[in-house]
């Protein structure tokens, strides 16, 4: 499954202090949603000045930099946030049940700099809506290439009680704050009645014959 993935190279350290200083207060009134799991503990994330030099899948840029000036909208990271999620690029394990997802996009400035180094940090629920706060089931990180690029494959979340499908992002360029957010799919359902949905963080989405291709730009 794994056959068109970028090659990954190694990394370096970054303090947790550091990425977790900016990160937006969790809020209360999320903890409604399956509360019964318990909270994951937090350690350390990699990160580096080394850039990746990979070549993630086609992308067809649509940034919304330069158009107004307004960043990517945070939202919470709500209570199942784990700073320990291993790196990778395909979140996808031999287990892995659902509708394979494949995200790509750009982390570029309001004045459509790219910037190459970001931490991509994505965790969401399986098909179920269930979270693994035990492992790391669909959690992990990766850093954009030289021209801003991340290339994520996973799959459709689930739905859990109080939520449209959603996924969790914290991404972080280099010597910038965190941006915590969440993607949300169109045509769901539920995106209306959610009390986070915002339409800013949809992602554009193709059917395709394996799954479906998504494009969300991060500006930052
Ligand atoms: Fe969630």
């Amino acid at each position: 499954m794994n056959a068109n993935l970028p090659n990954k190279i190694g990394f370096g350290r970054i303090s947790r202090r550091r990425f977790l200083r900016r990160s937006p207060p969790f809020l209360a009134v999320f903890t409604f949603a399956a509360c019964s799991q318990t909270a994951p503990k937090s350690s350390p994330h990699l990160y580096s000045d080394a850039h990746l030099g990979t070549s993630p899948k086609s992308l067809s840029p649509t940034p919304t930099c330069g158009d107004s000036g307004l960043s990517t909208p945070a939202q919470t990271p709500g209570p199942f946030y784990s700073a320990n999620s291993p790196q990778r690029q395909s979140l996808l394990e031999a287990d892995t049940a659902g509708s394979r997802l494949i995200v790509t996009g750009q982390v570029l400035t309001t004045d459509c700099v790219p910037l190459a180094n970001s931490l991509i940090d994505v965790w969401q629920t399986d098909a179920q809506g269930r979270y693994d706060n035990t492992g790391n089931k669909l959690r992990g990180h990766q850093f954009t290439d030289v021209k801003g690029r991340y290339w994520l494959e996973t799959i459709v979340p689930g739905l859990y009680p109080g939520r449209t499908r959603h996924l969790h992002i914290k991404v972080q360029a280099p010597n910038r704050p965190v941006l915590t957010t969440q993607l949300y799919l169109p045509e769901e359902p539920l995106n209306e009645s959610d009390f986070l949905f915002q339409p800013e963080l949809i992602m554009a989405i193709q059917d395709t014959a394996d799954g479906k291709q998504a494009r969300f730009d991060f500006v930052l």
